[in-house]
């Protein structure tokens, strides 16, 4: 069997930034309140017009990363994309980075999961390289948030948490052993409920939701109960590092860098003290970006490896969690 590891990263991020002041311009909150719950500062938001979207931040992002990894597109073997904002309600994202990149009829495969969504396609791709079936795999967390969300005061706790962006990473074949260790993923359908975007569905579609808007519960912009996602997340965050660890005989404070998915700064902060891991072995910039959702640990990831807080022989952990619930660890040497 053959390793996988990274040998390219890049991400894109719209030159639009939105303040938590901005956002007070459009419903009753204030700068004081996100940070303190949050620590978010602001987050990029795609302008109409720009010319960007979730596909289109995704081939920013991965151009980059080929690069990076010393590839062009006709090298890679398979597009692994992750949104839960796709530019259509289908076909997903992956064969328009396919069309856009000018790359081989190669499978290009759409992956949900939401925040877990980039951890649950390096999954995806560690497997077919491990196998030998293929060489080199693009895999890409890109989301258009901004394009979705209610920003009036009803939907004030969800809406100024998510921001828009995309990162991609280049992965190949290696057979050093080092790389992806080891990834770990769960699921846990009876909380569906607790963050959601129930409709246009095909369960509740638009001849149904026109017919009875305006409806209280707002179903056609995400639900979010905040504080039973923030118990879970701390829970489940915590769990599958460890399993993730201890699959591989290793201990918290090998740990060179742990890039968490950047859900709420104070989640982030909660694992730190629980692991007791230094601020060097943590990386969060939530504060700039807000939750970008499958995005979130591939842009993190990247600024991580750019800033050099990322070096040969590091042990690197990925953790994710979020909508389904799903959630997941990557275990990567350096
Ligand atoms: N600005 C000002 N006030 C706000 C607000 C905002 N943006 N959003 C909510 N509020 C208000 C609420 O209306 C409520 O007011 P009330 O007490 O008068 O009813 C009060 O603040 C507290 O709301 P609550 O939802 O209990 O706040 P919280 O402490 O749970 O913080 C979150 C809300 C969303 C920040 C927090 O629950 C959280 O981060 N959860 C996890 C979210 C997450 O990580 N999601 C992604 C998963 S991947």
């Amino acid at each position: 069997m053959y390793t996988s590891k990274i040998i390219g990263l890049g991400k894109y991020v719209p030159e639009n930034v939105v303040t938590n002041d901005d956002l007070a311009k459009l419903m009753d909150t204030n700068d004081a309140w996100i940070q303190e719950r949050t620590g978010i500062q602001e987050r990029r938001h795609i302008k109409k017009g720009d010319g960007n979207s979730t596909s289109i931040m995704g081939v920013k992002a991965s151009t980059i990363a080929l690069e990076r990894a010393n590839l062009k597109p006709d090298d890679i073997d398979m597009i692994v994309f992750a949104t839960l904002s796709p530019d259509m309600y289908f076909p997903g994202g992956g064969v328009e980075v396919q069309h856009l990149m000018g790359m081989r009829t190669v499978p290009a495969l759409d992956v949900r999961n939401q925040c877990s969504g980039f951890v649950y396609g390096l999954s995806v791709a560690d497997q077919f390289i491990k196998t030998g079936m293929y060489k080199n795999i693009l895999v890409i967390g890109a989301e258009n948030h901004s394009g979705g969300l209610d920003f009036n005061t009803r939907s004030r706790g969800v809406s100024v948490i998510f921001g828009d962006g995309a990162g991609a990473a280049v992965l190949t074949r290696s057979d050093d052993k080092t790389g992806i260790l080891s990834t770990h993923l769960h699921s846990e359908g009876a909380h569906k409920d607790q963050l959601a975007l129930k409709g246009p569905s095909t369960s509740y579609w638009v001849p149904e939701i026109i017919a009875d808007n305006p409806r209280e519960d707002i179903p056609y912009y995400p639900v979010m109960n905040g504080q039973f996602v923030f118990k879970h997340a701390i829970t489940r965050f915590a769990e599958v590092i460890n399993e993730g660890l201890q699959a591989n005989g290793l201990n918290v404070s090998e740990i060179n860098m742990l890039i968490p998915h950047q859900a709420n700064l104070r989640i982030s902060q909660m694992i730190q003290r629980k692991f007791k891991l230094q601020d060097s072995q943590v990386y969060n910039n939530i504060q700039r970006y807000g939750n970008t959702t499958a995005a979130s640990i591939p842009i993190a990831l990247t600024e991580a490896w750019e800033e050099g807080r990322i070096k040969k022989g590091d042990l690197v952990v990925l953790a994710a969690f979020g909508s389904g619930f799903t959630w997941g660890s990557v275990i990567i040497r350096w």
